[in-house]
């Protein structure tokens, strides 16, 4: 049934939460589980494409005849993402990365204080706008973006400010989908349209997506 749509195609994915170090024992992370960026790699890889997979912290086995690149900060995720988008056709940013870090990371384990404290915190890069805003060699590039309300309106900003060619939208209000689920539903916009994918398995859904992302590929061209 899979026709090697992407053969030839080089894709990289970015998958599963990013991990912040205050000290040496602890970090500020979120609850990404990292299944949907892992079954976005079976879907490119069954469509034929050579798959490279930047991944943060995960329970997750590597996809068979996947390259794995396995990272913790959004920081080493951006420096491995920007090294690999410029040999890709596609670059798919569906990891849930930390937006801030600590400004420092003690050396040493952080001494209980006072009954309150406070750690300052300073903006990460966005990994995937950086991708695309790339002049040279600039993959198709892929966003997602998990919303609880207003989902369309939210979705379609971001298409237009972080300069993507797509973006796949879901509502995580609903919590049959999304985060740490094995199902999603979601809406695909791009610059000229949009296109809504029902409730299915996340490999179902992966797979929806990379044919779509295919035809605009080839459209391209
Ligand atoms: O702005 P927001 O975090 O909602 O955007 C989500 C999209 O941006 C996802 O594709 C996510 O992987 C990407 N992103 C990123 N680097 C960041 C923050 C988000 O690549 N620092």
């Amino acid at each position: 049934e899979d026709t090697p749509l992407l053969a030839g195609k080089t894709v990289t994915i970015t998958a599963g939460p990013t991990r912040e170090a205050l000290d040496p024992v602890r970090f500020i992370s979120n609850h990404s589980s990292g299944k949907m960026g892992f079954s976005l790699a079976c879907a490119a890889k069954a469509l034929g494409a050579k798959v490279n997979l930047i991944s943060g912290p995960v329970n997750l086995t590597t996809p068979s005849e996947v390259n794995r690149f396995d990272v913790e900060s959004a920081q080493q995720m951006h420096d491995a993402a920007m090294e690999l988008a410029v040999n890709s056709d596609v670059f798919i940013g569906c990891a849930a990365v930390a937006d801030y870090k600590a400004t420092t990371t003690a050396n040493n384990k952080i001494k209980k204080q006072g009954d309150t404290m406070t750690i300052e915190l300073s903006k990460n890069p966005d990994i995937i706008a950086s991708v695309a805003a790339l002049e040279e060699n600039r993959p198709f590039t892929v966003g997602f973006a998990a919303e609880t309300n207003d989902v369309a309106n939210y979705a379609k900003g971001k298409l237009k400010n972080k300069n993507l060619d797509m973006i796949c939208a879901n509502d995580v209000s609903d919590s049959s989908i999304g985060f740490n689920s094995e199902n999603n539903a979601m809406t695909l916009f791009w610059p000229e349209g949009e296109r809504h994918l029902s409730l299915q398995s996340k490999q179902q859904i992966s797979h929806l997506i990379l044919k779509e992302i295919a035809s605009k590929l080839a459209a391209k061209k």
